[in-house]
């Protein structure tokens, strides 16, 4: 992480979902156009349900979410933790509206502020690790829209654009290309997420990797 406080960069992950949303109409945050996409609204939701369970839940006496029911509608894979809502399905949820799940982003926001805040609390050190996983898991569920938005997007014969933001950047111009110098061996590629199954948490977060045999030699990269 860098050097923002974990506060700071809870804000600024949570900021980040709702920007990536920011060019969508509303009737693009219900799509959900095959059965291994999520609607974005469902992220924007089931993002907040994570912290609402790991975190706010356990650590916040008397914490209470603006929906009892959210927590079967917006559990994704958690058997340990009960009755999940089919995937498949995430689409009909027509209700709870995107103002609600924008007011229940609020409400989770408020709380966790609340709790980082709070120096004194017996458990800081517990709060802290599963925030930092809050983040990654955020972070993943950023990849997921913009890839499930796409494929949505894509099954709709008028091809909406996502954003026309990159047509009209004129001065985007692609990288020279360059020789670069590799010393050989087996390298990695790619992005590995984390592989969690600590604290308690029943994470399984996804590899984006590859490894290969690279000899040592010059080659053009751009
Ligand atoms: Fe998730």
């Amino acid at each position: 992480m860098t050097n923002l406080s974990l506060a700071e960069h809870y804000q600024q992950s949570r900021r980040q979902s709702l920007s990536i949303c920011e060019p969508l109409v509303i009737e693009d945050y219900g799509l959900q156009a095959a059965d291994f996409v999520s609607p974005p609204k469902w992220h924007l939701a089931h993002t907040s349900w994570f912290y609402e369970t790991f975190l706010l839940q356990p650590y916040v006496d008397g914490y209470r979410s603006p929906n009892r029911q959210f927590a079967v509608l917006f559990n994704s894979y958690y058997n340990g933790i009960g009755e999940q809502f089919p995937r498949p399905q995430r689409g009909l949820l027509s209700r709870p509206t995107v103002d609600e799940v924008m007011g229940y982003r609020s409400h989770v926001d408020q709380a966790m502020m609340r709790l980082l805040t709070d120096n004194t609390h017996p458990e800081s050190n517990a709060i802290q690790r599963r925030t930092r996983l809050g983040i990654e898991h955020e972070q993943q569920h950023q990849e997921l829209l913009y890839t499930d938005l796409l494929y949505s997007l894509s099954a709709n014969p008028l091809y909406p654009t996502y954003s026309h933001a990159a047509e009209t950047n004129q001065s985007a111009q692609p990288a020279k290309f360059q020789w670069r110098e590799f010393s050989g061996g087996l390298i990695t590629i790619g992005l590995i997420r984390l592989l969690i199954a600590a604290q308690g948490l029943p994470l399984i977060m996804k590899a984006h990797c590859t490894r290969l045999l690279w000899r040592p030699s010059h080659w053009p990269t751009g």
